[in-house]
């Protein structure tokens, strides 16, 4: 088991593969230390990295108290005794009090990872990981707080919840309940986070931590667009492959902080949580709150490390169902096809011209329901609209099931707009404050999901959809950012509590989904990526990566996305030309080869495309059937971004035996006189021999990897390659 206790040194060891990460309680107050997260060592013995008794310090020899809090590495540091740098726990009592210090009680340390009651998690037999549960309590607030601490055995990842529980007999408030935090020494770090905005999700930014509080935050009601709840200190000299990264990652799909502050003597903190401006929790006697999860990750091994940690997470132990494991069928979605204006003949035209060529499966986008032709109505209302689909979607989906194709559908489920059936019926569904207008987005409203009424009332109309007909998968979208967050039933002390109850009732309708559809395959959408983060991928193994289509941009937002997410999830369709969101023009052989690592489909009007890129299409799926795999089940490698070289970009994925590697190569910018482009592969078996199938020459997988691919000079923007090493 890959954690222990040493109850002579008073130290919790957490051992993963290749680091380790030590508890400890020697501090004579009975504070929760931390005392090392790093490189695998043997030692328990690390106290001497607290400082706890600085010997500079005169009065100390005196027996003078000092502030000892003020400088300490703790594991869950609170408020208002003395530690000035970010709280993971603030409270409130009844009298507006808010001192909270939190000390050792028990422990308990058990093989497996127990599921956290309506939080997505990762998960996790004993055979997996191992669990340590860290009982503390404030004695004056008669609160106890569990630190839960998983480590996996075969990943250099740990995760961390808190359960905080009302053992006393009187209410508290909570004003702040993270998640996980980290004290470390500065070592020279840079800070690195995802940013971006809509259509350009996930940019990689990298820059010196500096003093102060920076990092990243969202208050929009989900994880997205603008801020992912991920950051990483990686060494200032750690690149792809080499140096010190810590990453945290958030199994939560709302209001987030992530944050590193450097203070006085370089003191480094970390931590990570729901948001705490819009939060606010009233805890009755005997209530707990359990907070949802933070993924750390460790990399000795630069970047690759921390993501291949994080991918083999991920695929293994957080995704579940059915589609886990198994190849994403290609689709085609008719959104940028047709958008509204489509009926029953025009997607069976699409539908034949792309069974002819051995698409999958075809998902029929918004536009089916009400009397929805435009985007101002009709959400709520989950009836089919018979005008463009006689027959109903029984009808279409057998038609579509002739022709050998699966059939899918597009449901937004957490909206009503206003010229509704719902509405009408239901005003108070929507999160509102009487006598104010609400801010309309995409002129819809958000439903109040925190209620069960209004969970019921969508789910008893999603449920009748999915069962009127053989529908497969679910594209499941989200297409604005909560406003008028003010819930009808709710008194006017837990208001606070109010965005991440309806977090907990977006789980829960997926979790319904799922239990009642167990076969059903789920895609989550919020306006393209605006909801790309760990705690979706619990519910849907995938997630559309962003609107924007256009295969040049995608590079960059795949690029950032793929840092911390497996291929396997990133939706990736080859779109129309010139590209709906900028107006580009690429070839259709290069937008191919950019979807094609990821869950790959077509999102435009087949019967418009010309005979030589419907030829196209057949090699194309037959590239994913093959090499599909080899993206979404090996590890995966940056060998060039055009995001900082503005000229060319490769990426590349090695199975997991080693015997096969794929590099996706596009040439985007040519230049004058450029030499051959030389890649310097990763990944590969030293000892095995690789032949390309871009020249035939084999080779030693050192011999690819020290040497370098030599690829072919191309003339002209936008161009790419597909090779592939197999081993002979
Ligand atoms: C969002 C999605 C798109 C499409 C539209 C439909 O923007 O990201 O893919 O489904 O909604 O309205």
């Amino acid at each position: 088991m890959g954690i222990s206790y040493n109850q002579e040194a008073r130290v919790f060891r957490l051992d993963t593969p290749g680091s380790t990460y030590l508890i400890s309680l020697v501090d004579e107050m009975g504070f929760v230390c931390h005392a090392y997260y790093g490189r695998k060592i043997p030692d328990d013995n690390m106290n001497y990295l607290l400082r706890v008794n600085p010997q500079f310090l005169p009065f100390r020899e005196s027996g003078q108290q000092t502030n000892v809090l003020d400088e300490l590495p703790l594991e869950y540091p609170c408020h208002g005794l003395g530690d000035f740098r970010e709280s993971c726990l603030r409270v409130e009592t009844e009298e507006g009090h808010r001192v909270c210090g939190l000390t050792y009680l028990s422990h308990k340390i058990y093989g497996g990872k127990p599921a956290l009651p309506g939080l997505p998690a990762t998960h996790g037999g004993q055979e997996d990981c191992a669990t340590l549960e860290l009982r503390c309590r404030d004695e004056a607030l008669g609160l106890e707080v569990s630190l839960l601490y998983t480590a996996f055995e075969n990943l250099d990842v740990i995760c961390r919840s808190a359960r905080i529980e009302n053992c006393g007999d009187r209410p508290l408030r909570l004003t702040a309940a993270l998640s996980a935090c980290l004290d470390m020494d500065n070592r020279s770090f840079d800070l690195i986070t995802l940013h971006g905005s809509w259509a350009y999700e996930r940019m990689i930014n990298r820059r010196p931590l500096s003093w102060g509080k920076q990092g990243v935050s969202s208050r929009r009601g989900i994880s997205s667009h603008q801020e992912q709840p991920f950051l990483a200190l990686a060494e200032r000299d750690a690149n792809q492959s080499h140096g010190q990264v810590y990453a945290m990652h958030f199994v939560y799909s709302g209001n987030f902080i992530a944050q590193a502050e450097m203070r006085q003597q370089e003191l480094v903190r970390v931590v990570m949580g729901i948001d705490t401006e819009s939060f606010g929790w009233k805890l009755g006697p005997g209530e707990s709150f359990q907070t949802p999860e933070a993924v750390l990750a460790y990399s000795s091994t630069g970047l690759d490390g921390m993501t291949h940690a994080l991918h083999d997470l991920y695929r293994r132990h957080l995704t579940r169902g059915p589609w886990r494991d198994k190849p994403r069928p290609s689709l085609v979605n008719n959104w940028e096809a047709t958008y509204f204006d489509f009926d029953s003949d025009k997607l069976l035209d699409i539908a034949r011209t792309a069974a002819g060529r051995g698409i999958e499966m075809l998902v029929l986008d918004d536009g089916w329901f009400g009397c929805r032709n435009t985007d101002d109505n009709s959400l709520g209302d989950w009836f089919v609209n018979e005008k463009k689909l006689p027959g109903g979607l029984k009808r279409l989906a057998d038609e579509i099931n002739k022709l050998g194709m699966k059939f899918g559908l597009w449901v937004e489920p957490e909206m009503v707009s206003p010229d509704s059936e719902l509405f009408r019926a239901h005003p108070d569904y929507a999160l509102q404050i009487p006598g104010r207008s609400p801010m309309l987005s995409r002129t819809q409203l958000v439903l109040d999901l925190s209620r069960e009424e209004v969970r019921r009332c969508v789910y008893d109309q999603l449920h009748k959809v999915l069962s009127s007909a053989n529908i497969e998968y679910v594209k499941w979208d989200m297409n604005r950012s909560l406003t008028d967050v003010a819930g009808f039933c709710l008194e006017a002390d837990r208001q606070g509590e109010l965005f991440h109850r309806y977090v907990l009732g977006v789980y829960d309708l997926q979790e319904r989904l799922l239990h009642d559809f167990p076969d059903l395959l789920l895609e989550n959408c919020a306006s393209g990526g605006g909801r790309f983060d760990p705690g979706m991928l619990y519910y849907s193994p995938q997630i559309w990566t962003s609107d924007n289509t256009d295969a040049i941009d995608r590079l960059r937002i795949q690029e950032g996305t793929a840092l911390i997410y497996p291929l396997s999830t990133m939706g990736a369709h080859v779109a129309a030309c010139p590209s709906h969101t900028n107006g580009r023009v690429t070839p259709f052989e290069t937008r191919g080869l950019v979807s094609l690592p990821g869950c790959f489909g077509y999102e435009l009007d087949l019967t418009k495309l010309t005979g030589e890129e419907l030829d196209m299409i057949p090699g194309q799926l037959e590239n994913y059937r093959k090499y599909g795999p080899v993206f979404h089940g090996g590890d995966y490698y940056r060998l060039a971004s055009y995001g900082e070289n503005q000229e060319y970009d490769a990426l590349m994925a090695v199975s997991k035996d080693k015997r096969v590697a794929v590099v996706d190569y596009v040439h985007v910018m040519s230049r004058q006189q450029r030499r051959s482009v030389l890649l310097a592969l990763r990944g590969l078996d030293e000892e095995k021999r690789y032949r390309s199938s871009e020249s035939g020459e084999i080779r030693s997988g050192a011999g690819w990897m020290y040497g370098g691919l030599l690829l072919p000079t191309m003339k002209g923007d936008f161009l790419g390659k597909l090779i592939v090493l197999e081993e002979v």
